[in-house]
């Protein structure tokens, strides 16, 4: 593998405080030098990062790549490129695939997959319970010791307190982090939309705050108990918020993720019935899109994550009652985090950490960092770049995003895993 010189970019590392013009070079899978007018190395291929920024490969701790079991909405070669082609260097896989990630045969058979197709890094994440059912443990050791980072039953909430307990317990005895999603379905009640004025306006069932701060309550009193390492995906409601931020400050071991589209919509866009507005939490109102943006600034909120979630037009283009949820999150992701930079909600270095050092803290994941020794995982960003999502040229294999055709400043250009370059997006016409 030829060596990589990344000259004279605008190097900005949050995990080591670094924010200056420098050379990076990448050798045998490794960040080897960080330094002002490096010399390159024998034979190495030169990046000009001139005007660019240089971060670290951003990292994604929750997406649905749909392998196995419904490749006609993704699968993990064409989520690898989307991911990609976001700058995403590494991206976590959710486990409600058909069949459910509840074994070592489905760990292994993505993990397999994912270095057939040598893209980006894929860390799976394996059940709590059993096909999902919320009934009896998975096996934790054993998805563990096949390469799951953590054990989630995204898509639906561990529901019965007496069995998160066990699942606390349980993971803790093998250092797994549980993430939970927080929606009581005694409360949501299969509401397709946040419940406020809007619901009423537009005549569909809500989901009240409180489906998702009661569990979030719920499980941090569960956390002080058993001192498991506890993660909230998706958090979208201000009481959610104070709570994590309340927990953070008595100590315990709890983090929290926000997808870009909570930190940008409100449940007015649901006004229209447009399902690509359609997402599991709801879009929630203007206070919890305000107290997001301030938790993800004071670092009460972790990591932004995407919550990927590929669907075709067979499952979006119905009712919006019965249309299914989520959004395509990979390509959007950094475009959305920069305009909140631009519109000063976020400091730039703020914006980055929550892409990188932040999501590989939260379940200590290699990379996020460019000091040298670390995986040669690198981003390079254009931050003046146009930038408009189409249908069209979206990797992903699904195109159900709210954000299609809006303008945004910035982009990814070139992204990097392990000293191989998996995205080159500078020949690209910007759009
Ligand atoms: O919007 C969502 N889509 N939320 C979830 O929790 C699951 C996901 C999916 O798998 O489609
Ligand atoms: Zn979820």
């Amino acid at each position: 593998m030829r060596a990589l010189h990344v000259r004279r970019g605008r190097v900005l590392d949050p995990a080591s405080n670094t924010d200056r013009e420098l050379d990076v070079v990448l050798s045998e899978g490794r960040i080897v030098a960080l330094g002002a007018g490096l010399a390159a190395p024998a034979g190495a291929e030169e990046i000009d990062a001139r005007g660019m920024l240089v971060v670290p490969g951003l990292i994604d701790l929750h997406a649905h790549l749909r392998e196995p079991g419904e490749e006609y909405k993704e699968d993990i070669a064409s989520a690898s490129a989307s991911a990609a082609a976001g700058g995403f260097a590494a991206v976590c896989a959710m486990p409600n695939t058909t069949p459910v990630n509840d074994t070592r045969a489905v760990t292994e058979l993505i993990l397999e997959r994912a270095r057939a197709v040598a893209g980006v890094r894929v860390y799976p994440i394996g059940a709590i319970t059993r096909g999902l059912e919320g009934q009896a443990l998975s096996e934790m050791a054993e998805l563990r010791e096949a390469g799951c980072v953590a054990v989630s039953d995204d898509g639906k909430c561990v529901a019965s307190a007496g069995l998160m307990r066990r699942a606390l317990e349980y993971a803790r005895t093998f250092g797994l982090p549980v993430i939970q999603h927080a929606e009581d379905p005694t409360l949501s009640l299969g509401g397709s939309m946040n419940e406020s004025v809007s619901s009423t306006r537009a005549g569909l069932r809500g989901q009240p705050h409180e489906a998702e701060s009661t569990i979030v309550a719920r499980d941090i009193a569960l956390v002080e108990r058993t001192g498991a390492r506890y993660h909230v995906a998706h958090v979208s409601t201000q009481a959610s918020v104070w709570l994590v931020r309340e927990a953070k400050r008595r100590g315990l071991p709890v983090t929290c993720e926000v997808t870009p589209h909570h930190l940008t919509l409100t449940d007015e866009a649901c006004l229209g019935y447009d399902t690509l507005t359609k997402c599991n939490p709801p879009l929630r109102e203007a206070a919890d899109v305000e107290a997001l943006r301030e938790a993800l600034a004071d670092g009460t909120i972790d990591a932004v994550a995407t919550d990927h979630a590929p669907h075709t037009p067979v499952e979006k283009d119905l009712e919006f009652d019965h249309a299914a949820s989520g959004i395509v999150g990979f390509e959007t992701a950094l475009p959305l985090v920069l305009a909140l930079v631009a519109s000063s909600r976020l400091t730039l270095a703020q914006a980055i950490e929550r892409l990188t050092a932040g999501p590989a803290r939260v379940l200590g994941l290699p990379g996020g960092t460019l000091a040298a020794g670390a995986p040669a995982d690198v981003t390079i960003v254009d931050l003046e770049r146009a930038f408009t999502p189409r249908a069209d040229t979206l990797r992903s294999k699904s195109k159900n995003s709210p954000f299609l055709g809006r303008a945004f400043c910035g982009r990814a250009m070139l992204t990097i895993v392990g000293g191989t370059i998996v995205f080159d997006g500078r020949a690209e016409p910007a759009a």
